[in-house]
């Protein structure tokens, strides 16, 4: 059995441009962008976390932000999926704790209530799916499986990840935990290095 291993300490920030949007690590400069998508009710509840949904509202853009800056040091990849044209910010894609099993690491994302409708969660997770799995050496990750889990009421994010290349493993009881205390059963979602790669067009266009 062959293994490909690198330590989080490896992990260097890269961008990744997939056409009319591109992966880039974040900066300070997001944070007007993150303050907008931190007022949506969706990306609140299923995303940030207990301790940005603790601090007052005006402060959880900084509160969300601030860990993205310093995340890829921290064995984590973090993207901000931002328009290709216009810079703007449309989203984030995260792949979170590289390594932390070996050739592994877990996937979630959000897109701005604004940008939602062109499949850009999944042609993004795709993309960054894709630079996770290339070889260390010809400047990827090395990865072998990404995995994900979203609450089943959230339709919408299962659809995100069957479309992204991730097959449905099975249903975890109680798994996601909201502030409020209410629990969700959670699909396990996951893409293999050697699975079939998607090929995902935008809304009315063709799959190249
Ligand atoms: C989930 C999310 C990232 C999807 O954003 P997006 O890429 O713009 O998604 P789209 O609007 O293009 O929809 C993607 C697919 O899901 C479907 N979909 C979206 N919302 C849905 C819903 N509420 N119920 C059922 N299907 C839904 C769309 O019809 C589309 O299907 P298709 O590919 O067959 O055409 C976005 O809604 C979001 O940021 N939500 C809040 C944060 C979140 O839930 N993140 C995931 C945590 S696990």
């Amino acid at each position: 059995m062959s293994t490909v291993r690198r330590s989080a300490r490896e992990l260097r920030p890269v961008e990744i441009p997939a056409g009319d949007f591109l992966l880039r690590p974040f900066t300070p400069a997001d944070e007007p962008g993150v303050a907008v998508a931190m007022t949506d009710p969706d990306i609140l509840r299923w995303t940030a976390g207990s301790a940005v949904l603790g601090l007052p509202a005006d402060q959880r853009a900084r509160g969300w932000l601030q860990p993205r800056l310093e995340g890829w040091s921290m064995g984590h990849a973090m993207f901000a999926v931002t328009d290709t044209a216009s810079g703007e910010l449309l989203g984030s894609v995260t792949l979170r704790d590289v390594h932390r099993v070996p050739d592994q690491a877990v996937a979630a994302y959000w897109i701005t209530p604004a940008a939602r409708g062109r499949r850009l969660a999944a042609r993004a997770l795709d993309a960054a799916s894709r630079w996770a799995f290339t070889p260390s050496e010809g400047g990827g990750a090395g990865l072998h499986r990404l995995s994900l889990d979203h609450a089943l009421v959230n339709k919408g994010s299962c659809r995100v990840a069957t479309t992204a290349g991730y097959q449905l493993e099975g249903t975890m009881r109680d798994y996601y935990v909201e502030v409020t205390g209410r629990r969700h059963d959670s699909h396990l979602h996951a893409r293999l290095a050697t699975d079939r790669v998607p090929r995902i067009a935008a809304p009315g266009t063709q799959a190249e």
